[in-house]
């Protein structure tokens, strides 16, 4: 007895260290797809460097995508964009990459002397635009009047905000509306962004817990204001802004023209232009994952091996682009786990359903019958033989445990008596 609950025991744990295997095999081959093209350095440091991007010819599209890994300078190594000093921490297939971009400070002595000022500016090179949905531009500080301009594609821009604050206890977390903090969106197509920082009265009235005023273009979910911000804000000289790219200054219509510079490779891949910027971007289609830039980079999703991407109750099975749910013989339903599932047995209630659908259908087209007869004013025989066909049909659906009430006064009285009858 103990021996056997002792083997019962075995048999869990090795079906639950089976189990973990698959989750975790699953887990880890989810987003293994190949990101560069063969023989490329797919890493730069911690950065992985997808295609069209690359760190030397033959790997990267063109020119533009050339990312410049510098490893004898930086341990880890660290990637920048093409031969420009702008540091690049992530890089995605979806058209955005980050890059760190230097904060302005403003910075002033007790006595209201200005001890340092900076006016950081990014150019970014042609394919890349600066984010006007992901990034916001942030102003803090107590007395400071903060500027950000640049270049759009074909002309200038500049906004700007002011952030002013009497004591600590203006200060809200969480809050940028001009107490400490403001904020503001860029508009769309910078590819140059200049950020200049002022003060209103050198910060005397406030030095006592505030002297100096900070300005950034950076990722908004990445930022959140509080008091601790004014001093937090002193020892980071960057911080990450987004960076939208595209290929080339063609619209999808005019790349696929050109099939052999049309980057979208992937037999599955699919075109689209970006809201910010010039050109187009590839995308895998629906149920598909990789990389779209590459000859048969979209690779099918299975769906199966992610209890989150399907819905089946009992068994899934992949197909290219999807799934279905399929229930086990001597099970019936739609086999998905927001819908009928998978009932043991034969469906009664489809029999049932199907019965009583074919019985009023035969009750209507014999009410239908029957009164277009009646326009042509047919005898007592022709109306006798009629009927012993209209019997049988009610008696079929009767069978299924129909009731049927349906247009008995439309009709005249000789056809509703034998009808009757019938029951
Ligand atoms: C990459 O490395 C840096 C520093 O080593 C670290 O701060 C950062 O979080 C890492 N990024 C990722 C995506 O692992
Ligand atoms: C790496 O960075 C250092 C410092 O920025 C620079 O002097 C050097 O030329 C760079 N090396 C390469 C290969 O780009
Ligand atoms: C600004 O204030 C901080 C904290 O009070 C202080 O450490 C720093 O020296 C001040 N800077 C100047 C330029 O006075
Ligand atoms: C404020 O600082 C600026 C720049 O250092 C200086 O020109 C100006 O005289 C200062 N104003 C006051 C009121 O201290
Ligand atoms: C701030 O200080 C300036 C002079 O440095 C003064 O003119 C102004 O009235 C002060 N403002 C407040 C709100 O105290
Ligand atoms: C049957 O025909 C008669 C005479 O043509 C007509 O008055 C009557 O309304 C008809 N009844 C039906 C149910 O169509």
């Amino acid at each position: 007895m103990g021996l056997h609950l002792h083997l019962h025991l075995l048999q869990a744990q090795l079906l639950v260290s089976i189990l973990l295997i698959f989750v975790s095999r699953s887990v880890s081959t989810q987003s293994n797809f190949q990101i560069a093209k063969p023989n490329c350095r797919d890493h730069c440091g911690n950065v992985s460097i997808p295609f069209p991007f690359g760190t030397r010819e033959g790997c990267y599209l063109d020119e533009t995508f050339l990312v410049t890994c510098n490893e004898t300078h930086y341990d880890p190594p660290k990637p920048f964009l093409g031969d420009s000093n702008i540091d690049i921490t992530s890089i995605s297939l979806k058209g955005q990459m980050r890059v760190m971009q230097f904060i302005a400070e403003d910075c002033y002595s007790r006595d209201g002397t200005r001890v340092s000022n900076n006016e950081p500016w990014i150019i970014m090179p042609d394919g890349f635009t600066v984010s006007n949905t992901a990034n916001k531009f942030f102003v803090i500080g107590c007395d400071t009047e903060a500027y950000v301009s640049g270049s759009l594609y074909n002309r200038k821009y500049q906004t700007g905000c002011s952030s002013t604050c009497n004591d600590e206890d203006d200060l809200v977390e969480g809050s940028c509306f001009g107490l400490g903090c403001c904020q503001m969106s860029i508009p769309k197509q910078a590819w140059e962004v200049e950020v200049k920082l002022r003060s209103f009265n050198n910060f005397t009235n406030v030095s006592y817990f505030n002297n100096c005023s900070y300005g950034f273009l950076t990722e908004e979910s990445g930022f959140t204001f509080s008091a601790s911000s004014l001093s937090d804000l002193r020892n980071v000289e960057e911080l990450p802004m987004v960076v939208d790219w595209a290929v080339g200054e063609r619209t999808c219509d005019e790349a696929r023209n050109d099939i052999s510079s049309y980057a979208c490779k992937s037999e599955k891949s699919e075109c689209y232009e970006p809201d910010n910027g010039y050109g187009y971007r590839c995308r895998c289609q629906k149920g598909y994952e990789g990389n779209p830039y590459l000859e048969d980079g979209c690779k099918d999703i299975d769906e199966c091996k992610d209890q989150t991407l399907h819905n089946c109750a009992k068994q899934c099975n992949n197909t290219p682009g999807g799934f279905n749910c399929v229930c086990p013989k001597g099970y019936h339903g739609d086999g998905k786990k927001d819908g009928r599932g998978c009932i043991r047995g034969q469906s009664l209630v489809f029999k049932v359903a199907t019965g009583i659908s074919l019985g009023i259908t035969l009750i209507v087209l014999a009410i239908w019958g029957l009164c277009s007869w009646n326009q042509t004013e047919p005898n007592e025989e022709e109306s006798e033989s009629l009927l012993s066909g209209k019997m049988n049909a009610f008696a079929i659906a009767n069978g299924e445990g129909s009731s049927t009430a349906i247009g008995y006064d439309s009709m005249r009285d000789h056809i509703i008596l034998p009808m009757g009858g019938g029951r």
